[in-house]
């Protein structure tokens, strides 16, 4: 046996991750269902490093020495499930097996739990960064045991991205689903960053007035600032193109409806049940939803909208400072909620998860790549029980400096009947966290008086009932 690592589900993914492993030195052990693509992969990328072509998984167990590393990049679901059963019973006591795909992380908590009755070390691995960041480095999440940490872990350390200080853009995340769990609220916060630049765009439109032309400058700009991100800059990217066949700007051709795999509903899905609070991520879900509702969005095309003039005299000249605020600390928000996220995650599964260096990793190599990152893993540097992002002195005092911009532009889009259920989602919550108050206990008296659900004091201990139905005086229910 002569290879350091296996990868077996050779399409992209698979492919571009094998050739990252052969470039920097590892010996990569080849499979796929079909051979083809194993002997495609070999002729046409050969010559960049040592690959071992396996046309049985026999031949590919056999080629990797112990303890086994085999990487599984097939797609999630039950195509993972089968490939598990296929391997598991060739591999000895200690091996590895590490699953690249984007699996919930319920199935990577129960294949791990599986496994490790038989010895194996299951790697639930969250990748990010596209088919480009697998082959010149991704940002990679590993969750599973210690052990398979200190087989695996040098091995990602080489192949993933390195943060401008030189950090990998990999950590031992934590046991069983961590892994998993991070990767996929990491891709809750990547649909909500989507939605606030699509936000910003369009406020920038319809209010600001400028051309996707412009609007492609604005972009360009902020990403010399503190927005600086990958999500800008393709975005400015995106902005700038033009339609081949029609002469116009390609976002103005491309149909309205935006799609997804299922990593973002998930996300919501699992804050609904630990009771997370992440309304900016699942405004952005549901914004996708929306957007793909034709048949509703048409029957709806004659509702009324704001008077015309609603509009006029809105765009000052600093409008787009303006929008960066608002994006900004929408963008603050988001983070936030994705973090409270992870913890609660982490405290719930008992994953012990260091959220600055969650953000640490998150500085290379993946989708939501920013500037802004540093900030986040400096905040958890220097207090690390930060119960929330927004407690970080930094983050109130920036958030605190945009605030005002912010209510302006929300109030702009409301009253020029412009969507911004992102940028108005995170001022709620900024709002409802600052609020001395909440109505919250109004929603307790109901809920006593129409099923004597019971409510708590402020002033004393103690759960009481009052008797609504008669004498309305408070009994004691505890
Ligand atoms: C990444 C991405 C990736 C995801 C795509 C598509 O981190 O590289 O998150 O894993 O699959 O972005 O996601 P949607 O189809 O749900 O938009």
């Amino acid at each position: 046996a002569t290879a350091d690592i296996g990868v077996t589900g050779l399409a992209v993914m698979g492919s571009n991750l094998a050739r990252n492993f052969a470039r920097h030195g590892f010996t990569v052990a080849l499979h796929n269902r079909t051979t083809a693509k194993t002997t495609a992969l070999v002729d046409e990328h050969g010559d960049e490093g040592d690959f071992v072509a396996a046309h049985t998984p026999e031949e590919f167990v056999a080629a990797l020495k112990r303890p086994r590393r085999l990487v599984v990049m097939v797609k999630a679901g039950d195509p993972t499930d089968a490939v598990i059963r296929e391997f598991a019973p060739l591999l000895e006591d200690g091996d590895v097996i590490i699953d690249g795909g984007n699996a919930h992380f319920e199935d990577t908590r129960r294949r791990e739990r599986e496994l490790r009755d038989q010895g194996i070390h299951f790697v639930g691995t969250g990748i990010s960064g596209g088919e480009e960041g697998a082959l010149n480095g991704p940002s990679i999440m590993p969750g599973g045991s210690e052990h398979s940490y200190e087989s695996l872990g040098p091995l990602l350390e080489r192949i993933a991205a390195k943060a401008k200080d030189g950090t990998p853009c990999t950590t031992h995340i934590g046991p069983d689903g961590a892994g998993h769990f991070v990767k996929m609220v990491h891709n809750g916060i990547e649909y909500a960053d989507m939605q606030l630049i699509a936000e910003a765009y369009d406020l920038l439109r319809a209010v600001g007035g400028y051309t996707p032309e412009q609007i492609s400058g604005i972009f360009r700009t902020w990403n010399t600032g503190r927005l600086d991100s990958y999500l800008i800059e393709i975005t400015a990217e995106v902005l700038a193109h033009t339609d081949a066949a029609t002469g116009r700007p390609f976002v103005d051709v491309v149909a309205d409806e935006a799609e997804q795999k299922g990593t973002g509903r998930w996300t919501v899905q699992t804050a609904l049940d630990l009771g997370v609070p992440v309304s900016g991520i699942a405004e952005a879900v549901f914004a996708r939803s929306l957007s793909g509702h034709a048949d509703l969005r048409a029957a709806s095309r004659d509702l009324p909208g704001p008077h015309a003039d609603a509009l006029s005299g809105r765009a000052a000249a600093d409008f787009a400072d303006r929008v960066e605020q608002a994006l900004y600390a929408s963008k603050i928000v988001s983070y936030t909620q994705g973090f409270h996220q992870i913890q609660a995650g982490s405290d719930a599964y008992d994953w012990d998860i260091d959220l600055g260096r969650i953000a640490a990793i998150w500085r290379g190599g993946c989708i939501i790549r920013a500037a802004f990152l540093d900030r986040i893993t400096a905040a958890y540097d220097g207090s690390p029980d930060l119960p929330s992002l927004l407690s970080d002195p930094r983050f109130a005092e920036e958030i605190g400096a945009a605030q005002d911009d912010w209510r302006a532009v929300v109030a702009a889009a409301v009253a020029g009947g412009v969507p911004v259920p992102g940028f108005s989602a995170a001022l709620a919550y900024y709002d409802a966290l600052r609020a001395e108050r909440l109505p919250a206990a109004l929603t307790q008296g109901q809920r006593d008086f129409f099923g004597a659900h019971t409510y708590r004091r402020g002033d004393r201990e103690g759960v009481f009932h009052t008797l609504w139905g008669g004498s309305r005086d408070e009994v004691d229910a505890g």
